[in-house]
């Protein structure tokens, strides 16, 4: 493991070595002849020994130490940690490369594999079939203008526009719904959790260009709150089962990083209707006046979740004019609805989003050809959802920037750190 302390006295050395398996290091006892000038904090060890019973309230086990090996010294004056210092994570942002050294950064990446196979376990524990969607894919799912285009590198740029190296033009997925849907008509209920790419050019605490997207299809269901009870039986195992799986880790986060964070168990739910007329009543002047019809900003969902009790908040049924073809017409009116959900949590904004589909061939027809054929055969009413995995982190952690929850954060964003 890599030295995390060295404590050196008259009659003992104690070392503290830490291997990533956990936030808690093991307690090394030495003689003080095994010390050596290049035995510091940061350098990687070998230590052979016995594994003892301590003495110490603190701990369970303890190593005595017959040989020390130093692997790989450190220098600690230029290694840019420093031994017990509680590093703030803009500081150890500068240096992606060794933050995982960093208690809050190996915490936060044992959390993340944690509630990465919570997520998996929870599907696979409710029959739905995972399904890898592909990354290069042809379909702009969303239609917002956020795609990555796939080009080859060793052509000249006259070939690359004559001819595209698919035939088509191709692009990162921006969402694996679409391949999602033509699983479902086959299994019911699957799922997919991969590498999910947009090109969002904004600089905020939210976005990320390559994030990790949860996506789960339903097939046989009728009603918004078939889907909507999903995210929360989601959201509700993977923190339990993170919570007790590594509960050291979240505690660090919670203790120094978001003192005020809470994870909490209710939830709330309110119409888009309903909270355009909550905005509009707010005593509070907001930069972008609420009106029906126009999406929610920032601001607004943070007075919404707050007017709801500061409680994960499911919106429901937004304007057919603000959400993409595959949204299920509510043929209500005047004021014209699709069954779209966003859930919406504290501290973040939106975490999920999802609807039912619209599985009748003639309410789309008009609206996007290459839908159509998934409609022909054997339609099913069904819904789905995605959850941004980045911004669960953030809210299970308390973690206010979206770099600080990924591993390699080079390409994280449009704007470079
Ligand atoms: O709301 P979105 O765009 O929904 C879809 O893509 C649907 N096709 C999903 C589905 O129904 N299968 O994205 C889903 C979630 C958002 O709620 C947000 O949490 C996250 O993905 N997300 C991002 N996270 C980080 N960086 C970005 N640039 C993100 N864009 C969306
Ligand atoms: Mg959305």
């Amino acid at each position: 493991g890599w030295v995390r302390s060295v404590r050196s006295q008259k009659e003992v050395l104690f070392l503290h070595i830490n291997d990533g398996s956990s936030l808690e290091s093991l307690q090394v006892v030495a003689d003080p002849s095994l010390e050596t000038r290049d035995l510091t904090f940061g350098s990687a060890v070998e230590v052979q020994g016995k594994l003892v019973k301590s003495p110490h309230r603190m701990q369970n086990m303890e190593l005595k130490a017959e040989t020390i090996r130093v692997v790989g010294p450190c220098d600690v004056w230029s290694f840019p940690l420093k031994m017990k210092e509680r590093h703030p994570l803009e500081y150890i942002r500068q240096f992606p490369h060794l933050r995982c050294r960093s208690n809050t950064l190996s915490s936060l990446l044992r959390v993340r594999s944690e509630a990465t196979a919570a997520i998996h376990s929870f599907f696979k524990e409710n029959g739905y079939v995972h399904i890898h969607t592909p990354i290069i894919t042809s379909n702009d799912c969303e239609g917002a203008g956020e795609l990555f285009k796939i080009e080859t590198s060793n052509e000249s740029r006259e070939s690359r526009e004559k001819d595209h190296f698919f035939d088509v033009p191709a692009f990162l997925t921006v969402s694996g719904q679409l391949h999602l849907e033509v699983m479902a008509g086959a299994f019911t209920h699957v799922f997919t959790f991969g590498p999910t790419f947009r090109a969002e050019n904004s600089q905020s605490r939210r976005h990320l260009a390559e994030f990790y997207m949860v996506e789960a299809e339903l097939s046989f269901t009728e009603s918004l709150q078939d889907i909507t009870q999903v995210m929360e039986d989601l959201l509700k195992t993977a923190t339990s089962t993170v919570l007790s799986k590594c509960p050291h880790d979240v505690e660090l986060f919670h203790k120094y990083v978001a003192p005020a964070q809470k994870v909490i168990n209710a939830t709330g739910k309110i119409s888009y209707s309903e909270a355009v007329e909550v905005l509009k009543q707010a005593a509070q002047t907001f930069t972008f006046k609420p009106e029906w019809g126009c999406d929610l900003q920032t601001e607004h969902e943070k007075y919404l979740v707050k007017h709801c009790g500061e409680v994960p908040l499911f919106v429901i049924n937004y304007p057919y004019d603000l959400k993409p073809f595959y949204m299920r017409d509510n043929e209500d009116g005047p004021q014209h609805t699709v069954a779209a959900v966003d859930l919406l949590v504290p501290g973040i904004g939106e975490l999920c989003g999802g609807s039912l589909r619209e599985e009748r061939l003639h309410f789309i027809e008009s609206r996007l050809q290459r839908y159509l054929d998934l409609r022909k055969f054997g339609s099913v009413p069904h819904g789905g959802f995605g959850m941004g995995f980045e911004r669960y982190l953030q809210y299970l952690l308390g973690v206010d920037n979206i770099k600080d929850v990924i591993p390699f954060p080079r390409f994280s964003h449009s704007c470079l750190l």
